[in-house]
């Protein structure tokens, strides 16, 4: 299928999953993109909700321009967590770009008990990228830089195909609800990350409704994720009784596009209709270097 052909764009269009997702072929992001061949991303994106773009040689300035046409990114917080190397450092020097890997600032691959891979284990998790801050996401952007030989598939899901599968009493209790995110709340749930009190007061909880339509497609769209803690007005067991339930229905195998990462891979999601979490590997033993962008949502933005 040639969707950007409408736009005097050839992009070459392959399906990954009968639900979602799309391999994207026919454009070479290290230079800069016409407005046509945007448009035809933003097009597939809408429809699919998950691309992947092969064989794209990336470096971080790269990333960061292309993501950019998209939107106001993201940068590493502010307040230097446990995390230490997030923000910027000798590996990464925009702070724009969200360091998935297991490596420390000097190239070395992690201990097991750091700071940062506990927190990066949370990622394992079920989530839908930036659901906790108030100002959430639009897409993501991952980049695959050096990828292990075994393991360590994301896997992505679109929860507008959870939602339409929904059956219709679920539909009608969920309707209008709105649940409350927070980072710690899934970080305390493998609990070998605590936060310092710093931290935990730049970051503090977000709400949004538990359904919303997504603007790219018009459909509507489950929004749940680990950081979501509990349902606003609602006793807090009861609303995590709800979440929990939601968020297994939605993470049925037949909803799930596992990516099995080559280098130069570019899979970007939207995490207004995605959810999506990483798998283990040995990762005391091989290098994986990944690296994020991510938009911010302007709707959330002008509503602020
Ligand atoms: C992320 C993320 C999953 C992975 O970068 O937001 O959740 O497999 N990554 O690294
Ligand atoms: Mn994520």
């Amino acid at each position: 299928m040639n969707l950007g052909e409408n736009l005097g764009v050839d992009l070459s269009i392959k399906r990954l999953h009968p639900l979602f997702g799309a391999e994207v072929r026919g454009v070479d992001l290290s230079h800069a993109i016409d407005l046509a061949t945007q448009r035809a991303i933003e097009q597939t994106m809408d429809e699919y909700a998950v691309s992947v773009l092969p064989e794209q040689q990336l470096d971080d300035d790269h990333q960061v321009a292309f993501a950019a046409l998209y939107g106001p990114l993201e940068v590493a917080p502010e307040v230097k967590g446990k995390t230490g190397a997030r923000g910027i450092g000798k590996r990464i020097k925009h702070r724009e770009i969200f360091d998935i890997s297991n490596l420390d600032d000097d190239g070395r691959i992690l201990d097991a008990d750091d700071q940062r891979a506990v927190y990066q284990q949370g990622n394992q998790l079920w989530h839908t990228d930036s659901s906790f801050r108030q100002k959430s996401a639009t897409w993501s952007m991952l980049h695959a830089r050096v990828v292990p030989p075994d393991g360590a598939d994301t896997e992505l899901l679109d929860t507008r195909a959870v939602y339409d599968a929904l059956p219709s009493a679920t539909k009608t209790k969920i309707e209008g609800l709105v649940a409350e995110h927070s980072i710690w709340h899934s970080r305390a749930k493998l609990g070998g990350y605590v936060p310092s009190e710093e931290e935990r007061k730049s970051r503090p909880p977000a709400r949004h409704p538990l359904v919303r339509r997504h603007p790219g497609s018009g459909r509507k769209a489950l929004y749940v994720a680990s950081h979501a803690s509990h349902i606003v007005g609602w006793p807090i067991d009861d609303g995590r009784a709800l979440l929990e339930e939601l968020i297994e229905f939605a993470t049925q195998s037949k909803f799930v596009y596992a990516h099995k990462w080559r280098v130069g891979d570019l899979v970007i999601w939207d995490n207004r209709c995605t959810m999506h979490r990483a798998t283990p590997y040995q990762s005391t033993q091989y290098v994986r270097d990944l690296r994020r962008t991510t938009i911010i949502d302007a709707a959330q933005l002008a509503a602020s």
